[in-house]
């Protein structure tokens, strides 16, 4: 049985109060939600604030590098020192806006690993590459180029986020059957690539998730919870999502 795990994607929102009040009202909202895994990923600066008793912590991005003279970069072991847990790797934020190759996202999830963190690793189509048939093809490549990278014990210790491009952000998620054979689709081609680590890895959804939708997309054998965008930056929200997971969980489904 795969705990559900519901992580806060905080992006570049929010200012230091702005912060503090989340975490304090996300960890207050948290109180008696024991079956579901909920970790937060403020920006870099905050990240010094920590995580609430019983909130994980996590970064949304690192370098690919180890350390050195690459100006305004965040080492994976930087990130251990500030004690996340987790560190999204290879977010399509990153990949459209600033570049990032299939692989220079298996270089940061390395890192990520070689630091004992768990890398959360973002895969998913575009709407072009939806339309054209291609979203297996993508995924399949952007899984590949970890497996790669890393070897075939790669997601022996990580999480895949599941997020279409075209979902995220825009009001418009997954219909939850669709989003499920995606889902299903990427626990197989793990299990082709890395073998063991298949039935027991986490498979996020993320894109326009909600309190209200939540539910469905949980509801679904291969959605093992969500990376939130911006309904993370709403307590009551986020806390409405984590409890749409944490009732998966405790039902045993
Ligand atoms: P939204 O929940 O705002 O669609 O963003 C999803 C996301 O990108 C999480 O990483």
């Amino acid at each position: 049985m795969r705990r559900p795990l519901v992580m806060g994607n905080w992006k570049m929102n929010g200012r230091l109060e702005s912060a503090r009040a989340l975490l304090a009202a996300v960890a207050a909202g948290a109180k008696g939600l024991a079956s579901v895994e909920i970790v937060v990923c403020p920006p870099y600066p905050f990240l010094s604030l920590g995580a609430p008793q019983g909130i994980g912590l996590g970064a949304q991005n690192v370098a690919a590098q180890a350390e050195g003279a690459y100006t305004g970069e965040v080492s994976a072991a930087m990130l251990k020192d500030m004690a996340c847990q987790f560190v999204i790797v290879g977010h399509s934020e990153r990949r459209t806006l600033f570049g990032e190759t299939n692989t220079a996202v298996a270089e940061k999830f390395a890192q990520v690993q070689a630091q004992g963190m768990i890398p959360v690793l973002c895969v998913g189509e575009t709407a072009d590459e939806r339309d054209r048939g291609l979203t297996e093809k993508v995924i399949e490549e952007q899984i590949k180029a970890v497996v790669t990278a890393v070897g075939p014990a790669a997601f022996n210790r990580a999480v895949i986020a599941y997020e279409p491009v075209w979902a995220i952000g825009t009001g418009r998620a997954a219909a939850p059957a669709d989003a499920q054979a995606v889902h299903h689709f990427i626990r197989s081609t793990v299990a082709r690539t890395a073998a063991g680590a298949a039935a027991s890895l986490r498979i996020l959804y993320g894109g326009s998730v909600k309190a209200q939708n939540a539910p469905e997309l949980f509801a679904q054998a291969d959605i093992d919870g969500g990376l939130i965008g911006g309904a993370a930056l709403n307590a009551q929200e986020f806390i409405g999502i984590c409890r749409a997971a944490d009732t998966k969980a405790s039902k045993g489904s």
